[in-house]
């Protein structure tokens, strides 16, 4: 893949899956920019790849639009936007409910999704296209009852990308999806021994990167791309819902509309 001249920036991309496809961007020749919370290692990262470091919480609604911002003001364009900070929930969500890390999860895994789309439509619109990929997770296509919080806001993920994709691929912005099954990284530095007592196997955040890669060179809007061990990256296959019987496709409806 070859990516000089564009710009690419990673929320999350001090650490896992973030950092690997910031170093795996840049090596293709894109300059990278990492938004995280982490202002050290978002700097660390970003100094590596002669890059820029964008620290700040990505929750805060104000945070993705300056960042968009500032991109453009720097390199003078945005090709790629991997919207990929993300948190689990830390707390079961059914049997209790702790209301601050409930608005954290739906806040970083969500909100942010939601502010970084809408805050790049317009550059990409004005550098004639490009690329969003939104982090999900094998928990927005399936449910993860060890955290039901989390996978709330990963199915959320999944059904704003398909709902926004086929709006945004008139304008050549190719919106998608990236769910990865179980990958060694911090997120999930707690559990790694027994995934190993189990025997389980992980993926490594090079092969998230990979699947980045793969998306970016043959990704159709709306796809939700699956990452699993020993398997190629690939869309997800949806099955249809039943429609009304013999019924036509219902109108496309635009609720700004009414
Ligand atoms: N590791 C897995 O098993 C796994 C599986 C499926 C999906 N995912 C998803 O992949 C994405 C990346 O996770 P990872 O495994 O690389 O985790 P990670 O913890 O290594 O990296 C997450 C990064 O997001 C940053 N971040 C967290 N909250 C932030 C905020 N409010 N503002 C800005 N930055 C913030 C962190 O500082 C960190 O650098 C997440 O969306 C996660 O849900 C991970």
């Amino acid at each position: 893949m070859d990516m000089s001249g564009k710009v690419a920036l990673v929320t999350g991309g001090a650490s896992g899956i973030g950092a690997a496809s910031v170093r795996r961007l840049a090596g293709a020749g894109a300059r990278v920019v990492v938004v995280d919370l982490d202002t050290d290692a978002a700097h660390a990262i970003a100094d590596e790849l002669a890059g820029l470091a964008l620290p700040g919480d990505v929750t805060d609604p104000a945070t993705m639009p300056a960042a968009v911002a500032a991109v453009e003001e720097q390199y003078g364009r945005l090709d790629v936007v991997f919207l990929n900070a993300g948190i689990t929930a830390g707390q079961s969500g059914i049997e209790d409910l702790d209301l601050d890390g409930y608005r954290r999860i739906m806040g970083v895994n969500l909100d942010h999704v939601v502010f970084g789309l809408t805050a790049a439509v317009p550059a990409l619109r004005r550098a004639g296209g490009g690329h969003i990929i939104a982090t999900s997770s094998l928990a927005g296509l399936t449910g993860m009852p060890g955290d039901a919080l989390y996978t709330a806001t990963k199915h959320a993920v999944v059904g704003y990308v398909r709902a926004a994709a086929p709006v945004l691929a008139g304008d050549g912005i190719v919106v998608n999806a990236l769910c990865p099954g179980f990958t060694d990284t911090p997120l999930i530095a707690a559990a790694a021994g027994a995934f190993h007592d189990a025997g389980f196997p992980l993926l490594g955040a090079d092969d998230l990167a990979d699947a980045v890669v793969a998306i970016l060179e043959r990704g159709q809007p709306g796809e939700c791309w699956f990452v699993q061990p020993g398997r190629e990256p690939a869309p997800y296959g949806f099955r249809g819902i039943p429609g009304p019987i013999g019924s036509p496709r219902p109108p496309d409806i635009s609720w700004e509309d009414h």
